[in-house]
């Protein structure tokens, strides 16, 4: 009799305690509305529209899968609590929403805040955590973002364990997404609680700087990921926010450079632009394969930094097989040449001679046994994978 019940026990503890597991094991990958429509232009048709452009850029072909709505599809909850929609922007609702974008092969993601409000104002699910969890199951959702705006009070680790646990109730797999942008030092404790985590204030399509202290170009994010490599792995990884290729403040070669390092770094690949109206040079960029396949490495290692002389930097990355990821990053707006020996570069567990493949020229580019001149332009990236013969 004990031994039922204990056993009993053991199974309504299951029921919540933790997250879903077998989930993100590569960094999720999809496309999100804030970063080119923010509050005031996210609607239903354009949510659409980018599901369908989604499909037919060749996108979804090249793995991206979630379509996310962030902020502002909220606007209050009714007498029992439960979120209402905003029916100008949304008059179908959610549910239909999200069949619609299934019903395209692809999932559905949604956007909600820790606190009392959204960053944007909106309702957030502090004190409602189940009751919303339950909503989104029911609707669909397969992926939450869950973002920090008025927490006063409130204890980063409790306030995102309580959704994971809701989550987990409603029964429905769901990526969770904590979007606490670092001050917590999330890498420390998110691995047990959701499957990504935000290191940094928020992104924006600038090469460097910040503007307004939390707007942060993304080189600037580039250099605070160094360190938190030991953190990443399949289905628990670092996000240093998402992609700005694509939008209007980065030039071609510096959106080429942003996305090649966010794939050295094993980050969420969550486009941000407006997939609509894309030039074929950009669709070019998010749908590189072999760069995808850099990000989406099943050994799920982060990269890391092997060489820093201030404006160029060799970043490295292990990938199955043995196989490594090198690319050269020149911060300068002149071009830079370098030349590189391969067996003096510090690169970790370099065992034996390499097929070396430039990935952006698509050539092979002979092996490691010999020296390399290379031109990296101004603001852009050479990278290399080095193949195990
Ligand atoms: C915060 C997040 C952003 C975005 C906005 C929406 O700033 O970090 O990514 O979700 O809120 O209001």
């Amino acid at each position: 009799m004990k031994t039922i019940i204990f056993i009993l026990l053991l199974n309504a503890t299951n029921l919540v305690g933790q997250k879903f597991e077998n989930l993100a094991l590569t960094p999720p990958m999809g496309w999100n509305s804030w970063n080119h429509f923010e509050c005031d232009r996210v609607n239903e048709e354009v949510i659409r529209d980018m599901a369908d452009a989604m499909v037919s850029s060749g996108m979804k072909d090249a793995g991206y899968e979630y379509i996310v709505i962030d902020d502002c599809w909220q606007v209050g909850r009714d007498e029992e609590g439960v979120i209402i929609v905003d029916s100008e922007k949304f008059p179908s609702g959610i549910a239909t929403l999200a069949d619609y974008i299934h019903s395209r092969g692809l999932k559905f993601g949604i956007y909600s805040d820790a606190g009392t409000h959204t960053c944007e104002g909106r309702p957030g699910s502090k004190d409602h955590e189940e009751q919303d969890a339950i909503t989104y199951a029911a609707w669909g959702v397969d992926y939450l973002k869950y973002d920090w705006c008025n927490t006063e009070g409130q204890d980063e680790i409790e306030s995102y364990t309580r959704m994971r646990d809701a989550l987990y109730k409603a029964g429905r797999p769901i990526v969770f997404s904590i979007c606490e942008w670092g001050y917590s030092k999330p890498w420390k404790w998110a691995g047990e609680v959701g499957h990504l985590w935000r290191t940094t204030q928020d992104i924006t399509d600038r090469w460097d700087g910040s503007r307004w202290g939390n707007q942060l170009g993304w080189t600037f994010i580039l250099e605070r990921q160094v360190g938190l490599e030991k953190y990443a792995g399949p289905g628990h990884w670092n996000d240093p926010d998402m992609l700005e290729v694509g939008n209007a403040g980065l030039t071609i070669n510096e959106a080429r450079a942003h996305f090649t390092m966010w794939c050295m770094l094993a980050a969420p690949l969550i486009t941000g632009n407006d997939l609509k109206n894309m030039p074929d040079e950009i669709r070019a960029i998010l749908t590189h394969r072999e760069l995808i396949a850099i990000d989406q490495d099943p050994l799920g290692r982060q990269g890391f930094k092997i060489y820093d002389e201030g404006n160029f930097e060799i970043w490295q990355k292990p990938l199955s097989n043995g196989d490594l990821a090198i690319c050269l990053l020149n911060l300068e707006v002149r071009d830079k040449e370098f030349v590189i020996q391969w067996s003096k570069l510090k690169i970790k567990d370099f065992d034996g001679t390499y097929a070396v493949k430039n990935l952006w020229e698509d050539k092979a580019a002979g092996d490691t046994s010999g020296a390399h001149t290379v031109k990296v332009s101004g603001r852009d990236v050479v990278v290399f994978r080095l193949g195990k013969r």
